[in-house]
């Protein structure tokens, strides 16, 4: 049986660390791309060399033309800028826009069957054009940040609470932005409610370090932004379309219907298998967490709104 295919656009620090993730974990045979001449290929390269050590059997080659990408299952678009201190994820929607516009070019030529995992900055306005320009069915078009922005959320419960972060679950909805919605009532401890573990206060802290979590890392790396999570994230979601987990996570998707939306990119629970989006699952939320969530959409809609593609 052939293995599967997984193209990766971007060869930065989120694109290199996918590959090496999804790689590792014999997930798929992973194709780097990157306009930079030679770099995708001496990357992959040194993943093959370091296969051995680690004992991994799949094929990573790196390569500056599109065409590689032809019959891919996946293709995950890393591609675009990342901030800098003092910068919010939506300063870079010019740029990135722009990037992300001649990617999508090439891979609706070379891969029109591949489900496309969008983590580009600012995410859910560059998937809700990934979407538009593909032409592609939106379960096919997916946002990766609520994969990461959960997983944030979960390694602060570990810490806070020191139990290990098997027996934690956690959700954060809305906006890949720091008006996202962290879900205290749907966050778990071996299947307890968080509020019944902890009291308010120190609730109230760890939600918003998950808001904030990525303008923390930018703060202290000072040249870029977060990539071994980012990327981490990003393999989950492959693995759990490759392996048709039916698995439950916040991603970003399409909604029109659910939730009284009707046609926006948010960040939301959905079962995520081999057909891509299967289903967003509709949760009942609190006044205050509508309200929350209310505000996160409103503040896409709104960057969406100014877009002129
Ligand atoms: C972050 C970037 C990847 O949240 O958006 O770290």
């Amino acid at each position: 049986m052939a293995r599967k295919k997984v193209s990766v656009i971007g060869a930065g620090n989120v694109g290199a660390h996918t590959a090496l993730w999804v790689a590792q974990k014999e997930i798929a045979d992973v194709v780097l791309v990157d306009i930079m001449e030679g770099m995708p290929a001496g990357k992959a390269l040194d993943m093959m060399e370091a296969a051995p050590v680690e004992g991994f059997d799949a094929n990573i080659s790196g390569s500056n033309d599109f065409k590689d990408i032809e019959g891919s299952d996946i293709v995950v678009i890393t591609a675009g800028l990342a901030r800098k201190p003092g910068m919010s994820r939506s300063d870079l929607v010019g740029k990135n826009t722009a990037i992300l516009k001649s990617v999508i070019d090439e891979v609706v030529k070379y891969a029109p069957n591949a489900i496309l995992i969008i983590v580009t900055n600012p995410l859910d306005i560059m998937v809700h054009i990934a979407w538009k320009l593909s032409g592609f069915p939106a379960e096919r078009v997916i946002g990766m940040a609520g994969a990461l922005d959960s997983s944030r959320l979960k390694a602060f419960m570990g810490m806070e609470l020191g139990v290990s972060i098997e027996n934690i679950s956690a959700m954060v909805i809305g906006g890949h932005a720091d008006s996202m919605v962290p879900l205290k009532r749907y966050s778990t401890v071996g299947g307890i409610p968080l509020p019944q573990l902890l009291p308010d206060d120190k609730i109230d802290a760890l939600m918003q370090r998950t808001k904030t979590a990525g303008g923390e890392i930018v703060a202290l790396l000072k040249t870029g932004s977060a990539y071994f999570a980012p990327s981490a994230a990003s393999a989950e979601m492959v693995e759990a379309i490759l392996k048709d987990k039916k698995k439950v996570m916040p991603c970003a998707v399409y909604c029109d219907g659910k939730y009284g939306l009707d046609g926006v990119y948010v960040g939301l629970p959905v079962i995520l298998g081999a057909a891509g989006v299967e289903k967003i699952i509709e949760i009942e939320l609190d006044e205050g967490e509508q309200a929350a969530f209310d505000n996160s959409v409103a503040a896409i809609r709104k960057l969406v709104g100014e877009l002129t593609i």
